[in-house]
């Protein structure tokens, strides 16, 4: 049941395409007030004037690059000044370079740690601290992994960063439980979703990106952002903690 996050705060990292800009439609179609963050300013805003004015709900777009600790800082400066509290983070800003342990580049490996694992960290502990004191013991962190984060495959930095996302989603549920707080800690882990995700990793060839997305059928972003709103409306006694969602098709 998501009417409970009716009128409430969320915060979407990477939200100008794919699974981000899905998962802003879905909240804010239930209701809630979503800050969408992502580099691309302008296609936040485009976001914002498609899904606003449907309803109760509504996106406001801010521009934060979460490599960057200072824009971290003050996009949560701003969700507390103007809303006072927040009560669903959702880390869901991440990329991949081919990158190999061998012989990648190390300004590659940097940008993915920043991004998937030291963004992702900077977000989830001011949001649980802002949570915590603006009195919200019902909040709830979604990290979005990877069936990377789960077996090891091919591209071992960015697999790196993913099993430490799923290290950081128990952590994070472990540190929770000690402070005796009831906010929930999950992590949605996905196989092949056709996004710009491949288009990016492989800049420049195109066409190994729709090879990737055209040897089966892929995941939508939307089925994600499903997953999601699932695991949010789970009722508070329950927290669901790692979700593996992958196309039919998929094998590893
Ligand atoms: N697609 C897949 O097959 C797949 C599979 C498993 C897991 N995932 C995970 O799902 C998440 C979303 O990926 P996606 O498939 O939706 O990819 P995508 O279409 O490439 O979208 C990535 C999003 O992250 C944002 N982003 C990247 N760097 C950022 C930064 N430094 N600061 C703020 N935002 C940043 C991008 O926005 P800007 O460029 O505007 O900043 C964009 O909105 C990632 O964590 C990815 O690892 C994807």
């Amino acid at each position: 049941n998501m009417d409970k996050w009716s009128g409430k705060v969320a915060v979407v990292t990477g939200a100008s395409v794919g699974i981000g800009e899905a998962i802003v439609e879905k909240l804010v179609g239930h209701g809630m007030k979503v800050v969408g963050c992502a580099r691309n300013e302008e296609k936040l805003k485009q976001i914002a004037l498609k899904v606003n004015g449907k309803g109760p709900g509504e996106m406001f777009p801010f521009k934060c690059d979460v490599t960057n600790e200072t824009c971290i800082l003050e996009m949560f400066q701003y969700v507390k000044k103007t809303f006072g509290s927040m009560h669903v983070m959702v880390n869901n800003a991440g990329l991949a370079f081919e990158a190999p342990v061998t012989s990648g580049k190390t300004q590659e490996w940097k940008t993915m740690l920043d991004t998937n694992v030291l963004g992702l960290s900077i977000c989830t502990r001011e949001a649980v601290q802002l949570m915590r004191e603006s009195a919200v013991d019902n909040g709830h962190i979604i990290n979005i992994g990877s069936v990377a984060g789960h077996k090891v495959c091919y591209m071992s930095m960015y697999t790196g960063t993913k099993f430490a996302v799923r290290a950081l989603t128990e952590g994070l549920r472990l540190e929770l439980r000690e402070a005796k707080s009831h906010i929930r800690s999950t992590s949605v882990s996905p196989g092949y979703v056709a996004t710009e995700f491949a288009y990016r990793l492989y800049s420049g060839e195109p066409e190994r990106a729709d090879r990737l997305y055209n040897q089966m059928e892929c995941l939508k972003a939307g089925d994600v952002a499903d997953t999601v709103v699932y695991a949010l409306s789970a009722p508070p006694h329950v927290d669901i903690n790692d979700i593996i969602i992958r196309p039919v098709e998929q094998l590893v």
